[in-house]
């Protein structure tokens, strides 16, 4: 997705901009630009591809100046050439967008009939000549806004640099996600916070349907029909050196081994091993009414869908309550039935996908209770649920998401214990006082000891996991030139090869699917032969034997098994080409923890070795602010 950066200051701003831009990149983005306002005059750079074709125009900016905003473009109407990079200009004025104007065409059209010319092919361009025609008229820029927004349908986070204010920058934020940043003496306004961290940590997370003015000592912020708000900034608890790179090549592979630590933080955070309790308050549970959940639905998308899957299984076991996981680009769009007693839960690293988000308003309109499993503090998603589970694996830039799936999944699991013990208190589950005959053995199904034994050895078996990586380089190599690979799995591991195959298309291109292991014969079969790896993930859990028919029905059609399971598993050894050693959980959800560490470091070594952007892949976003 688009990002955008702006700056006014009492100094300059041109550099600080550009650093804005560049801690953006992750977001993914095919052009970038500059503009600046100095001397009653608007001074613009842009350039096609990434920052580094940008870097050598800035000299043409005046280094002066206290005032700018840079854009960087992930194309969406138009091909990702200068003349569509951001900000478009007139003499007057600068805009920079994020987000996409679904009516752009009518509009287009009305001003070419009033003689407007265009330059680019891009949606953007529309909202500046709207906004230099209200303008025109005489209007202040907020009035100016007040009208243009009357007018466009879609999502849209506007910044906006006039000639008639010089030392203001506007901002809009409708369906895309805009913060304003505050310094000493200068303030800044961004698509994310993360680019703003070396600058300010005092973060104001605009609302849709708000507008803001920063100067370089004041922000006001009004909403869509004029009215001054008062908005005060949040602290974030990100530091700078949380969003680099930490001397890894990669931040795919700084937050790969990132992983024990965020496992051990987040069970420390929410489990009390002294009282065997599953800490609720930071869970934000006491802000549902639990007794009246009857099901439960998950919406979410990509990584965050695959680990929802795997929450159907620990959450409906721990508390015996039907749960259903959908992908939120359908479920939107489904009207699936709804009512009071449904908990809609979104699960979103980012806490800004725009699928997602519009489950959750329309569970809200539906008067279902809504909840959150987020990285992202005051990002829109959690904004608009009553209570979030914050997982607080420190920023993800890697765009293909390893940290936040594992973290995840282990909130997906604790949530499910905690829901289990309210259940077991006989604070949830059937309203009526005489709990029945089911319920009763919903508090009962929950073995609590062995669930935090499991959760106890967890993060050193993430260690261990993380410690294998050399071997799993060596396979690497093996395979990096393969046009396809299979990821299989039963249960729980069904869903690390969903991720797995996932991990591999989006950093290394080569197509691969995950299919459930029981599923072979039904079709995929047909696929293997002596070109094809198949990755086998294969815990000694309750579907071992079956996972090794599988493996067996592969090798008898010369398909090439690379064997992920138990480091003693003499048999599943016998039966690999390859096999990747995986420390085993007691437990067949919190295991996906463990085994998913092996395909995270699979796609990434062949990646690199096949020389992809492992960090920005091509044609991704880190977040998907556009439906
Ligand atoms: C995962 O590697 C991808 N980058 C993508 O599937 C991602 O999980 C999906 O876009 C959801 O993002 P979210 O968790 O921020 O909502």
């Amino acid at each position: 997705m688009c990002g955008v950066v702006g700056i006014v200051s009492s100094t300059r701003c041109v550099q600080n901009i550009f650093e804005g831009l560049q801690r953006l990149e992750y977001r993914g983005y095919d052009s970038a630009g500059i503009a600046t306002l100095f001397e009653g005059k608007i001074h613009i750079a842009k350039s096609e591809g990434k920052l580094k074709n940008l870097e050598p125009l800035l000299s043409k900016l005046p280094q002066n100046s206290g005032i700018g905003m840079g854009h960087t473009r992930w194309a969406t109407h138009g091909a990702p050439t200068t003349l569509n990079a951001h900000p478009h200009v007139t003499d007057e004025i600068a805009l920079i967008h994020n987000g996409i104007i679904e009516n752009y065409r009518e509009l287009k059209e009305t001003l070419i009939r009033e003689g407007v010319k265009f330059l680019s092919e891009t949606d953007s361009e529309v909202v500046l000549h709207l906004l230099a025609k209200e303008l025109s008229k005489g209007t202040a820029m907020l009035d100016a806004l007040k009208g243009v927004v009357k007018q466009l349908h879609g999502a849209y986070g506007l910044g906006v640099m006039w000639k008639g204010d010089p030392n203001s920058l506007y901002i809009v934020k409708q369906g895309s996600p805009v913060v304003i940043g505050l310094g000493k003496t200068e303030n800044y306004f961004a698509s994310d916070a993360l680019a703003l961290l070396p600058l300010t940590q005092k973060i104001i997370f605009l609302n849709d349907g708000e507008i803001g003015k920063i100067t370089a000592s004041d922000v006001q912020v009004w909403d869509f029909s004029g009215k001054l708000l008062k908005r005060d900034p949040s602290i974030l608890n990100w530091s700078a050196s949380s969003a680099d790179k930490a001397g890894f090549r990669h931040y795919m592979l700084k937050e790969i081994h990132e992983q024990p630590a965020v496992i051990a933080n987040t069970i420390s955070r929410l489990v009390n091993f002294g009282s065997s309790e599953i800490n609720i308050g930071e869970l934000g549970l006491n802000e549902l009414d639990l007794q009246s959940v009857r099901n439960i639905i998950y919406v979410a998308c990509g990584t965050a869908h695959y680990s929802a899957m795997i929450a159907k299984y620990c959450v409906e076991q721990m508390t015996g309550i039907p749960v259903s996981v959908e992908l939120a680009s359908e479920f939107r769009y489904r009207d699936p039935y709804l009512n009071q007693n449904t908990l809609v839960i979104a699960v979103t690293q980012s806490g800004e996908t725009a699928d997602t988000l519009a489950c959750i308003k329309h569970a809200v309109s539906k008067g279902c209770q809504t909840y959150s499993v987020c990285n992202v503090r005051f990002s829109s998603i959690p904004r608009a649920c009553q209570a979030t589970l914050y997982m607080e694996a420190g920023p993800e830039v890697g765009v293909a998401s390893t940290k936040a799936f594992t973290s995840m999944v282990l909130c997906h699991y604790l949530f499910g214990m905690a829901f289990a013990q309210e259940i077991a208190k006989g604070k949830s589950g059937n309203s009526d006082n005489n709990l029945n005959a089911t319920d009763k053995k919903v508090a009962s199904r929950v073995n609590f000891a062995a669930n935090f034994e499991a959760l106890k050895v967890l993060p050193s078996l993430v260690d261990r996991a993380i410690n294998s990586s050399g071997l799993i380089e060596d396979v690497a190599v093996k395979y990096y030139e393969s046009l396809n690979c299979l990821f299989l799995g039963r249960g729980p591991s069904f869903m690390v090869a969903l991720e797995g195959a996932l991990k591999l298309k989006e950093i290394s291109y080569i197509h691969a699917e995950g299919y459930a292991g029981g599923e072979l014969k039904h079709g995929p079969i047909a696929l293997v032969d002596k070109h094809m790896p198949i990755v086998a993930i294969a815990p000694l859990d309750l579907h071992y034997e079956k996972m090794i028919s599988n493996i067996e029905e592969v090798r008898a059609r010369e398909g090439v098994i690379i064997g992920v399971g138990d480091i003693n598993d003499s048999k599943l050894k016998s039966l690999s080409v390859d096999f990747i050693p995986c420390p085993q959980s007691q437990d067949s959800c919190l295991q996906t923890i463990l085994s998913v560490v092996p395909m995270q470091f699979l796609s990434y070594f062949i990646a690199v070795k096949r020389g992809t952007d492992v960090d920005q892949p091509r044609n991704l976003a880190k977040s998907v602010t556009v439906e």
